[in-house]
Protein backbone atom coordinates (compact mmCIF):
# COMPACT_ATOMS: atom_id res chain seq x y z
CA UNK A 1 0.00 0.00 0.00
CA UNK A 2 1.12 3.12 -0.94
CA UNK A 3 1.40 6.15 1.98
CA UNK A 4 1.85 9.56 1.74
CA UNK A 5 1.98 12.62 4.09
CA UNK A 6 -1.65 13.30 4.26
CA UNK A 7 -2.12 9.91 5.58
CA UNK A 8 -4.50 9.95 9.05
CA UNK A 9 -3.04 9.99 12.13
CA UNK A 10 -1.38 6.89 13.09
CA UNK A 11 -3.97 4.38 15.47
CA UNK A 12 -3.27 5.39 19.01
CA UNK A 13 -1.11 2.41 20.40
CA UNK A 14 2.06 3.57 16.96
CA UNK A 15 1.46 6.91 18.40
CA UNK A 16 5.48 7.57 20.28
CA UNK A 17 3.94 10.38 22.47
CA UNK A 18 2.50 7.06 24.54
CA UNK A 19 5.92 6.37 25.46
CA UNK A 20 5.98 9.47 27.18
CA UNK A 21 3.62 8.88 30.27
CA UNK A 22 4.81 10.30 32.83
CA UNK A 23 5.12 9.62 36.65
CA UNK A 24 2.03 10.10 38.90
CA UNK A 25 2.51 13.49 40.98
CA UNK A 26 0.77 16.56 42.58
CA UNK A 27 0.71 19.56 40.91
CA UNK A 28 0.72 23.09 42.54
CA UNK A 29 -0.44 25.89 40.78
CA UNK A 30 0.35 29.24 42.09
CA UNK A 31 -2.06 31.73 40.94
CA UNK A 32 -4.36 29.47 40.54
CA UNK A 33 -7.34 32.32 39.66
CA UNK A 34 -5.55 34.03 37.39
CA UNK A 35 -5.95 34.29 33.62
CA UNK A 36 -3.01 31.98 32.76
CA UNK A 37 -4.30 29.31 34.73
CA UNK A 38 -7.77 29.56 32.96
CA UNK A 39 -6.31 30.11 29.68
CA UNK A 40 -3.32 27.93 29.25
CA UNK A 41 -2.81 25.57 32.17
CA UNK A 42 -5.65 23.65 32.81
CA UNK A 43 -6.76 23.13 29.12
CA UNK A 44 -2.93 22.23 28.87
CA UNK A 45 -3.74 19.22 31.70
CA UNK A 46 -7.13 18.66 30.67
CA UNK A 47 -5.84 18.03 27.59
CA UNK A 48 -3.17 15.50 28.44
CA UNK A 49 -5.61 14.26 30.83
CA UNK A 50 -8.55 13.36 27.77
CA UNK A 51 -5.24 11.79 25.71
CA UNK A 52 -4.27 9.57 28.79
CA UNK A 53 -0.70 11.41 29.20
CA UNK A 54 -1.64 12.36 32.73
CA UNK A 55 -1.53 8.75 34.67
CA UNK A 56 -5.14 8.68 36.83
CA UNK A 57 -3.38 9.05 39.89
CA UNK A 58 -2.39 12.90 39.20
CA UNK A 59 -3.73 15.51 41.48
CA UNK A 60 -3.90 18.89 40.59
CA UNK A 61 -4.25 21.71 43.97
CA UNK A 62 -4.77 25.87 42.91
CA UNK A 63 -3.51 27.84 45.23
CA UNK A 64 -4.68 31.42 45.15
CA UNK A 65 -5.59 34.34 47.79
CA UNK A 66 -9.10 34.26 47.43
CA UNK A 67 -11.65 31.93 49.04
CA UNK A 68 -13.49 29.75 46.79
CA UNK A 69 -14.91 26.22 47.69
CA UNK A 70 -13.75 23.10 45.37
CA UNK A 71 -16.71 23.05 43.77
CA UNK A 72 -16.55 26.51 42.42
CA UNK A 73 -13.16 26.39 41.42
CA UNK A 74 -13.88 23.30 39.17
CA UNK A 75 -16.73 24.84 37.70
CA UNK A 76 -14.31 27.73 37.16
CA UNK A 77 -11.47 25.56 35.55
CA UNK A 78 -14.23 23.74 33.19
CA UNK A 79 -15.49 27.10 31.70
CA UNK A 80 -11.70 27.81 31.71
CA UNK A 81 -10.61 24.63 29.31
CA UNK A 82 -14.32 24.93 27.95
CA UNK A 83 -13.12 28.59 26.34
CA UNK A 84 -9.86 27.95 25.69
CA UNK A 85 -8.97 24.36 24.99
CA UNK A 86 -8.15 22.86 21.72
CA UNK A 87 -10.65 19.59 22.18
CA UNK A 88 -14.31 19.90 23.21
CA UNK A 89 -15.05 18.92 26.88
CA UNK A 90 -15.88 15.50 27.86
CA UNK A 91 -18.16 14.85 30.75
CA UNK A 92 -16.58 11.11 31.68
CA UNK A 93 -12.89 12.58 30.82
CA UNK A 94 -13.83 16.17 33.03
CA UNK A 95 -15.38 14.12 35.96
CA UNK A 96 -12.07 11.88 36.45
CA UNK A 97 -10.05 15.10 35.89
CA UNK A 98 -12.37 17.09 38.12
CA UNK A 99 -12.29 14.47 41.00
CA UNK A 100 -8.70 15.23 41.75
CA UNK A 101 -8.63 18.84 41.65
CA UNK A 102 -8.54 20.65 44.91
CA UNK A 103 -8.20 24.42 45.80
CA UNK A 104 -6.65 25.84 48.73
CA UNK A 105 -6.79 29.73 49.61
CA UNK A 106 -3.44 30.48 50.88
CA UNK A 107 -1.52 34.24 50.86
CA UNK A 108 1.52 33.29 48.59
CA UNK A 109 4.12 35.17 51.29
CA UNK A 110 3.02 33.49 55.02
CA UNK A 111 4.18 30.43 55.60
CA UNK A 112 0.76 28.77 57.48
CA UNK A 113 -0.69 28.01 54.13
CA UNK A 114 2.07 26.39 53.14
CA UNK A 115 1.61 23.80 56.18
CA UNK A 116 -1.47 23.26 55.25
CA UNK A 117 -0.38 22.76 51.74
CA UNK A 118 2.04 20.11 52.80
CA UNK A 119 -0.46 17.62 54.74
CA UNK A 120 -2.89 18.44 51.76
CA UNK A 121 -0.32 17.14 49.26
CA UNK A 122 0.95 14.29 52.00
CA UNK A 123 -2.32 13.27 51.73
CA UNK A 124 -2.77 12.96 48.24
CA UNK A 125 0.22 10.55 48.37
CA UNK A 126 -1.49 8.45 50.80
CA UNK A 127 -4.69 7.99 48.92
CA UNK A 128 -3.78 8.40 45.15
CA UNK A 129 -0.13 7.21 45.46
CA UNK A 130 1.64 10.32 44.13
CA UNK A 131 4.42 8.64 45.22
CA UNK A 132 6.17 11.75 47.12
CA UNK A 133 6.27 13.58 43.49
CA UNK A 134 5.77 16.73 43.35
CA UNK A 135 5.47 19.83 40.43
CA UNK A 136 5.18 23.15 41.37
CA UNK A 137 4.10 25.83 39.13
CA UNK A 138 4.52 29.54 39.61
CA UNK A 139 1.76 31.14 37.64
CA UNK A 140 1.42 34.35 40.05
CA UNK A 141 2.59 38.09 39.76
CA UNK A 142 6.43 37.79 39.26
CA UNK A 143 7.10 38.92 42.91
CA UNK A 144 5.96 36.15 44.43
CA UNK A 145 7.83 33.55 42.96
CA UNK A 146 11.20 33.92 45.50
CA UNK A 147 8.49 33.78 48.60
CA UNK A 148 6.65 31.19 46.99
CA UNK A 149 9.50 29.44 46.75
CA UNK A 150 11.59 30.03 50.17
CA UNK A 151 8.07 29.14 51.79
CA UNK A 152 7.85 25.28 49.96
CA UNK A 153 12.03 25.11 51.35
CA UNK A 154 10.73 26.25 54.69
CA UNK A 155 7.49 23.83 54.61
CA UNK A 156 10.15 20.99 53.46
CA UNK A 157 8.17 20.89 50.05
CA UNK A 158 11.30 21.46 47.75
CA UNK A 159 13.34 18.40 49.41
CA UNK A 160 13.84 15.78 46.32
CA UNK A 161 16.22 13.39 47.94
CA UNK A 162 18.82 12.29 45.06
CA UNK A 163 16.46 12.68 42.70
CA UNK A 164 16.13 9.44 42.01
CA UNK A 165 13.31 8.21 44.24
CA UNK A 166 10.79 11.00 44.07
CA UNK A 167 10.92 14.76 42.16
CA UNK A 168 9.91 18.07 43.60
CA UNK A 169 10.50 20.87 40.45
CA UNK A 170 9.64 24.27 39.92
CA UNK A 171 8.17 25.90 36.53
CA UNK A 172 9.08 29.70 36.70
CA UNK A 173 6.66 31.38 34.54
CA UNK A 174 7.91 34.51 32.85
CA UNK A 175 9.05 37.30 33.21
CA UNK A 176 12.37 36.19 35.13
CA UNK A 177 13.58 39.20 36.25
CA UNK A 178 13.15 42.44 34.83
CA UNK A 179 17.10 43.30 33.83
CA UNK A 180 20.13 41.50 34.77
CA UNK A 181 21.09 42.32 38.04
CA UNK A 182 16.78 41.72 39.19
CA UNK A 183 17.25 38.06 37.39
CA UNK A 184 21.01 37.19 39.16
CA UNK A 185 19.05 38.03 42.49
CA UNK A 186 15.51 36.30 41.82
CA UNK A 187 17.78 33.38 40.68
CA UNK A 188 20.15 33.26 43.71
CA UNK A 189 17.13 33.24 45.88
CA UNK A 190 15.47 29.96 44.06
CA UNK A 191 18.84 28.88 44.14
CA UNK A 192 18.88 28.40 47.80
CA UNK A 193 15.81 26.27 47.68
CA UNK A 194 16.01 24.56 44.29
CA UNK A 195 19.01 23.31 42.58
CA UNK A 196 18.90 24.16 38.95
CA UNK A 197 18.07 20.87 37.72
CA UNK A 198 15.09 21.11 39.89
CA UNK A 199 13.93 24.62 37.90
CA UNK A 200 12.43 25.17 34.95
CA UNK A 201 11.59 27.91 33.25
CA UNK A 202 9.20 28.21 30.84
CA UNK A 203 10.02 30.22 27.51
CA UNK A 204 6.30 28.86 25.83
CA UNK A 205 7.58 29.74 22.34
CA UNK A 206 10.11 26.42 22.76
CA UNK A 207 6.70 24.38 23.34
CA UNK A 208 5.33 25.31 19.72
CA UNK A 209 5.73 22.71 17.31
CA UNK A 210 6.67 25.13 14.67
CA UNK A 211 10.00 25.82 17.01
CA UNK A 212 10.80 22.34 17.44
CA UNK A 213 10.81 22.03 14.06
CA UNK A 214 12.98 24.60 13.15
CA UNK A 215 15.35 21.75 14.96
CA UNK A 216 14.42 19.04 12.70
CA UNK A 217 14.37 21.78 9.45
CA UNK A 218 17.83 22.26 10.21
CA UNK A 219 19.08 18.57 11.67
CA UNK A 220 17.26 16.20 9.80
CA UNK A 221 17.53 17.41 6.69
CA UNK A 222 21.03 16.97 4.64
CA UNK A 223 20.00 19.99 2.16
CA UNK A 224 20.30 23.07 4.75
CA UNK A 225 23.10 22.39 6.82
CA UNK A 226 25.63 23.08 3.75
CA UNK A 227 24.02 26.46 3.27
CA UNK A 228 23.01 27.65 6.78
CA UNK A 229 25.86 29.87 6.89
CA UNK A 230 27.24 33.44 6.21
CA UNK A 231 28.22 32.52 2.53
CA UNK A 232 25.12 31.80 1.25
CA UNK A 233 22.77 33.61 3.63
CA UNK A 234 22.50 37.61 3.68
CA UNK A 235 20.43 38.18 6.40
CA UNK A 236 17.64 36.41 8.49
CA UNK A 237 15.03 38.23 9.78
CA UNK A 238 12.87 37.22 12.71
CA UNK A 239 8.83 39.22 13.25
CA UNK A 240 7.21 38.54 16.04
CA UNK A 241 3.53 40.91 15.00
CA UNK A 242 0.73 41.03 16.53
CA UNK A 243 -2.76 42.81 16.18
CA UNK A 244 -4.00 43.06 19.21
CA UNK A 245 -2.78 46.06 22.03
CA UNK A 246 -2.52 45.45 26.01
CA UNK A 247 -6.05 44.65 26.31
CA UNK A 248 -6.15 44.44 30.06
CA UNK A 249 -2.71 43.69 31.02
CA UNK A 250 -2.17 47.04 31.18
CA UNK A 251 -0.63 47.48 34.66
CA UNK A 252 2.04 44.12 33.81
CA UNK A 253 2.58 45.28 30.21
CA UNK A 254 3.63 49.09 31.29
CA UNK A 255 6.55 47.75 33.77
CA UNK A 256 7.73 45.40 30.57
CA UNK A 257 7.05 46.46 27.45
CA UNK A 258 8.19 44.48 24.42
CA UNK A 259 11.40 44.44 24.63
CA UNK A 260 11.57 42.46 27.88
CA UNK A 261 7.78 41.07 27.35
CA UNK A 262 9.71 39.32 23.94
CA UNK A 263 12.51 39.96 22.54
CA UNK A 264 14.84 39.07 25.90
CA UNK A 265 13.36 35.65 25.87
CA UNK A 266 11.03 33.96 22.88
CA UNK A 267 12.91 36.02 20.07
CA UNK A 268 16.42 35.26 21.45
CA UNK A 269 14.81 31.67 22.01
CA UNK A 270 14.09 31.73 18.14
CA UNK A 271 17.09 33.29 16.83
CA UNK A 272 19.29 30.59 19.60
CA UNK A 273 17.88 27.65 17.35
CA UNK A 274 18.09 29.19 14.02
CA UNK A 275 22.09 30.01 14.46
CA UNK A 276 23.12 27.31 16.92
CA UNK A 277 25.31 24.43 15.97
CA UNK A 278 24.34 20.66 15.36
CA UNK A 279 24.13 19.26 18.72
CA UNK A 280 25.44 16.17 19.38
CA UNK A 281 22.20 14.69 20.77
CA UNK A 282 19.02 15.91 21.35
CA UNK A 283 19.24 16.07 24.84
CA UNK A 284 18.97 18.29 27.35
CA UNK A 285 22.55 19.73 27.86
CA UNK A 286 23.98 19.45 24.30
CA UNK A 287 20.65 21.74 23.26
CA UNK A 288 21.12 23.75 25.70
CA UNK A 289 24.81 24.21 25.46
CA UNK A 290 24.66 25.04 21.95
CA UNK A 291 21.96 27.27 22.12
CA UNK A 292 24.06 29.57 24.65
CA UNK A 293 26.94 29.25 22.89
CA UNK A 294 25.22 31.44 20.07
CA UNK A 295 23.71 34.13 22.82
CA UNK A 296 27.55 34.70 24.23
CA UNK A 297 28.68 35.29 20.60
CA UNK A 298 26.20 38.29 20.18
CA UNK A 299 27.82 41.80 21.79
CA UNK A 300 26.11 43.13 24.47
CA UNK A 301 24.40 46.75 23.65
CA UNK A 302 26.44 49.35 24.84
CA UNK A 303 25.06 53.05 24.28
CA UNK A 304 26.38 53.24 21.17
CA UNK A 305 25.22 50.15 19.58
CA UNK A 306 21.75 51.52 21.41
CA UNK A 307 21.37 54.33 19.33
CA UNK A 308 22.86 52.71 16.03
CA UNK A 309 20.92 49.68 15.99
CA UNK A 310 17.76 49.10 18.04
CA UNK A 311 14.81 51.44 17.53
CA UNK A 312 11.62 51.34 19.83
CA UNK A 313 7.71 52.70 19.09
CA UNK A 314 4.76 53.00 20.61
CA UNK A 315 1.51 52.94 19.32
CA UNK A 316 -0.89 55.35 19.31
CA UNK A 317 -4.63 55.12 18.30
CA UNK A 318 -5.39 53.65 15.01
CA UNK A 319 -7.70 51.07 12.90
CA UNK A 320 -7.49 47.83 12.78
CA UNK A 321 -9.59 45.43 10.94
CA UNK A 322 -11.62 48.48 10.15
CA UNK A 323 -12.06 48.76 14.09
CA UNK A 324 -10.88 52.28 15.17
CA UNK A 325 -9.21 51.09 18.43
CA UNK A 326 -7.11 53.54 21.50
CA UNK A 327 -3.13 54.68 21.88
CA UNK A 328 -1.38 52.65 23.97
CA UNK A 329 -1.06 55.87 26.91
CA UNK A 330 -5.07 55.10 26.44
CA UNK A 331 -5.57 51.95 27.65
CA UNK A 332 -7.02 50.70 30.70
CA UNK A 333 -4.05 50.30 33.32
CA UNK A 334 -1.35 52.20 31.48
CA UNK A 335 0.40 55.75 32.43
CA UNK A 336 -1.32 58.39 30.45
CA UNK A 337 2.59 59.76 30.09
CA UNK A 338 4.19 56.20 29.62
CA UNK A 339 7.82 55.52 28.33
CA UNK A 340 7.21 51.81 27.88
CA UNK A 341 7.66 50.52 23.97
CA UNK A 342 5.21 48.42 22.53
CA UNK A 343 7.22 48.28 19.52
CA UNK A 344 11.02 47.39 19.18
CA UNK A 345 13.26 46.48 15.44
CA UNK A 346 16.62 45.66 15.93
CA UNK A 347 20.21 44.31 14.42
CA UNK A 348 22.24 41.80 16.31
CA UNK A 349 25.58 39.95 15.29
CA UNK A 350 26.57 36.70 15.78
CA UNK A 351 29.93 36.85 16.12
CA UNK A 352 31.42 33.88 15.13
CA UNK A 353 32.92 31.78 12.10
CA UNK A 354 29.34 30.70 10.78
CA UNK A 355 27.42 34.30 11.41
CA UNK A 356 30.03 36.95 10.89
CA UNK A 357 28.68 39.17 8.54
CA UNK A 358 24.96 38.14 8.34
CA UNK A 359 22.97 40.87 9.92
CA UNK A 360 19.90 39.16 12.64
CA UNK A 361 17.06 41.61 12.30
CA UNK A 362 14.75 41.71 14.81
CA UNK A 363 11.43 43.22 14.59
CA UNK A 364 8.27 42.96 17.23
CA UNK A 365 5.20 44.73 18.29
CA UNK A 366 1.78 45.13 19.54
CA UNK A 367 -1.28 46.43 17.23
CA UNK A 368 0.82 45.74 14.17
CA UNK A 369 -1.49 45.01 11.01
CA UNK A 370 -1.91 41.31 11.79
CA UNK A 371 -0.56 38.37 14.26
CA UNK A 372 2.12 36.70 11.95
CA UNK A 373 5.58 34.99 13.52
CA UNK A 374 7.98 34.22 11.10
CA UNK A 375 11.88 33.80 10.15
CA UNK A 376 12.95 34.53 7.15
CA UNK A 377 16.10 33.60 6.09
CA UNK A 378 17.29 35.85 2.81
CA UNK A 379 19.67 33.76 0.83
CA UNK A 380 22.59 35.87 -1.24
CA UNK A 381 21.61 36.26 -5.17
CA UNK A 382 23.13 34.24 -7.77
CA UNK A 383 26.38 35.12 -7.84
CA UNK A 384 26.02 36.12 -12.13
CA UNK A 385 22.92 35.75 -14.00
CA UNK A 386 22.94 34.65 -17.62
CA UNK A 387 19.91 35.66 -18.43
CA UNK A 388 20.29 39.10 -20.68
CA UNK A 389 16.81 39.74 -20.59
CA UNK A 390 15.52 39.81 -17.63
CA UNK A 391 14.57 42.77 -15.48
CA UNK A 392 17.04 43.10 -12.66
CA UNK A 393 14.33 43.73 -9.94
CA UNK A 394 12.16 40.73 -11.09
CA UNK A 395 15.22 38.54 -9.68
CA UNK A 396 14.72 38.37 -6.50
CA UNK A 397 16.95 35.79 -4.25
CA UNK A 398 16.02 32.73 -2.48
CA UNK A 399 13.71 32.73 1.02
CA UNK A 400 13.17 30.31 3.14
CA UNK A 401 10.57 31.41 5.24
CA UNK A 402 9.37 29.72 8.35
CA UNK A 403 6.08 29.97 9.73
CA UNK A 404 5.67 29.76 13.10
CA UNK A 405 1.88 30.99 13.67
CA UNK A 406 -0.69 31.42 12.33
CA UNK A 407 -0.74 29.09 8.93
CA UNK A 408 2.19 27.05 10.85
CA UNK A 409 4.29 25.95 7.86
CA UNK A 410 7.46 26.61 5.42
CA UNK A 411 7.96 27.93 1.92
CA UNK A 412 11.09 28.11 -0.41
CA UNK A 413 11.22 31.08 -3.39
CA UNK A 414 13.21 30.37 -5.91
CA UNK A 415 12.89 31.54 -9.41
CA UNK A 416 10.82 30.28 -12.34
CA UNK A 417 10.51 30.40 -16.08
CA UNK A 418 7.57 32.41 -17.10
CA UNK A 419 5.57 30.18 -20.18
CA UNK A 420 7.11 31.63 -23.57
CA UNK A 421 8.98 32.04 -26.42
CA UNK A 422 11.80 34.18 -24.19
CA UNK A 423 13.42 33.52 -20.67
CA UNK A 424 11.83 35.88 -18.19
CA UNK A 425 12.38 34.54 -14.38
CA UNK A 426 9.51 35.49 -12.00
CA UNK A 427 9.61 34.26 -8.04
CA UNK A 428 7.43 30.95 -7.02
CA UNK A 429 7.40 29.36 -4.28
CA UNK A 430 7.04 25.32 -3.03
CA UNK A 431 5.09 25.53 0.18
CA UNK A 432 4.30 23.26 3.08
CA UNK A 433 1.23 23.21 5.63
CA UNK A 434 0.86 22.17 8.46
CA UNK A 435 -2.87 21.96 8.42
CA UNK A 436 -2.79 20.04 4.67
CA UNK A 437 0.29 17.90 5.34
CA UNK A 438 -0.58 16.08 8.77
CA UNK A 439 -4.35 15.91 9.79
CA UNK A 440 -4.26 16.34 13.13
CA UNK A 441 -4.01 19.86 15.19
CA UNK A 442 -0.37 20.37 17.18
CA UNK A 443 -0.37 20.20 21.13
CA UNK A 444 -0.76 23.65 22.59
CA UNK A 445 2.34 24.84 23.65
CA UNK A 446 1.58 24.57 27.53
CA UNK A 447 0.61 21.07 26.94
CA UNK A 448 3.85 20.29 25.75
CA UNK A 449 6.23 21.86 28.11
CA UNK A 450 3.57 20.90 31.11
CA UNK A 451 4.34 16.91 29.62
CA UNK A 452 8.15 17.25 30.00
CA UNK A 453 8.32 18.91 32.90
CA UNK A 454 6.39 16.01 34.43
CA UNK A 455 9.12 13.83 32.56
CA UNK A 456 11.78 15.61 33.73
CA UNK A 457 12.93 16.78 30.25
CA UNK A 458 14.18 20.15 30.36
CA UNK A 459 15.49 20.75 26.77
CA UNK A 460 12.24 22.93 25.84
CA UNK A 461 13.24 25.20 28.73
CA UNK A 462 15.85 28.04 29.94
CA UNK A 463 18.78 27.28 31.51
CA UNK A 464 19.79 29.59 33.70
CA UNK A 465 23.00 30.78 31.71
CA UNK A 466 20.96 31.58 28.70
CA UNK A 467 18.52 33.42 30.40
CA UNK A 468 21.20 35.09 32.26
CA UNK A 469 22.97 35.87 29.09
CA UNK A 470 19.87 37.13 27.15
CA UNK A 471 19.61 39.87 29.82
CA UNK A 472 23.10 40.79 29.75
CA UNK A 473 22.91 41.24 25.83
CA UNK A 474 19.82 43.91 26.32
CA UNK A 475 20.90 45.05 29.87
CA UNK A 476 22.58 48.31 28.36
CA UNK A 477 19.44 49.22 26.07
CA UNK A 478 17.03 48.36 28.59
CA UNK A 479 18.67 50.96 30.67
CA UNK A 480 19.53 53.34 28.13
CA UNK A 481 15.91 53.52 27.42
CA UNK A 482 14.18 53.82 30.60
CA UNK A 483 17.03 56.76 31.13
CA UNK A 484 15.95 58.23 28.01
CA UNK A 485 12.40 59.58 27.16
CA UNK A 486 10.88 58.09 23.54
CA UNK A 487 9.64 59.96 20.94
CA UNK A 488 6.63 58.66 21.61
CA UNK A 489 3.40 57.81 20.40
CA UNK A 490 5.21 57.26 16.87
CA UNK A 491 3.23 54.56 14.55
CA UNK A 492 -0.29 54.65 14.22
CA UNK A 493 -1.84 51.33 15.37
CA UNK A 494 -2.32 48.95 12.39
CA UNK A 495 0.54 50.25 10.91
CA UNK A 496 3.91 48.29 10.43
CA UNK A 497 5.82 50.19 13.36
CA UNK A 498 7.89 53.68 13.14
CA UNK A 499 9.53 55.18 10.05
CA UNK A 500 12.65 54.44 12.05
CA UNK A 501 12.13 50.72 11.71
CA UNK A 502 12.20 51.22 7.68
CA UNK A 503 15.45 52.99 8.40
CA UNK A 504 17.19 50.85 10.36
CA UNK A 505 17.33 48.51 7.32
CA UNK A 506 17.49 51.07 4.61
CA UNK A 507 20.96 51.64 5.88
CA UNK A 508 21.86 48.28 4.97
CA UNK A 509 20.12 48.64 1.80
CA UNK A 510 17.52 46.33 2.83
CA UNK A 511 13.32 46.32 3.75
CA UNK A 512 11.48 43.84 6.20
CA UNK A 513 9.24 41.37 4.56
CA UNK A 514 5.92 42.39 3.61
CA UNK A 515 3.47 39.96 5.91
C1 LIG B 1 3.64 36.37 26.04
C2 LIG B 1 3.64 37.86 26.19
O1 LIG B 1 4.80 35.83 26.60
O2 LIG B 1 3.59 36.03 24.67
C3 LIG B 1 2.41 38.46 25.51
O3 LIG B 1 3.65 38.22 27.56
C4 LIG B 1 2.32 38.00 24.08
O4 LIG B 1 2.45 39.89 25.56
C5 LIG B 1 2.43 36.48 24.00
O5 LIG B 1 1.08 38.43 23.55
C6 LIG B 1 2.51 36.01 22.57
O6 LIG B 1 2.39 34.63 22.56
P1 LIG B 1 1.81 33.86 21.32
O7 LIG B 1 1.93 32.42 21.68
O8 LIG B 1 0.41 34.33 21.13
O9 LIG B 1 2.69 34.27 20.17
Amino acid sequence: MLTSARDPAPAVRDDPRLMRTPPPAVIVIFGATGDLTQRKLMPGLYSLAAQQLLPPETAVIGVARSDLPDEEFRARMRAGVEAHGAIPVDDGVWEGFARRLRYLSAPFDQPEGFARLREMIAEKDARHGTRGNRLFYLATAPEFFPVIAENLGRAGLADEGDGTERFARLVVEKPFGEDLASARELNARLNVVFRERQVYRIDHYLGKETVQNLLVLRFGNAIFEPIWNRRYIDHVEITVSEDLGVGTRGGYYDQSGALRDIVQNHMLQVLSIVAMEPPARFESRDVRDEKVKVLRAIPCFDAASAARDAVRGQYGPGWIGGERVPGYRQEPGVDPASNTDTFVAMRLMVENWRWSGTPFYLRTGKRLPRRATEVSIHFKAAPHLPFATTAVESVAPNLLTLRIQPDEGASLRFLAKVPGPQIDLRPVSMDFAYGNAFLRTSPEAYERLLLDALLGDSTLFARWDEVERAWEIMDGLIHHWSATPGPFPNYDAGSWGPEAADALMARDGKVWRRL
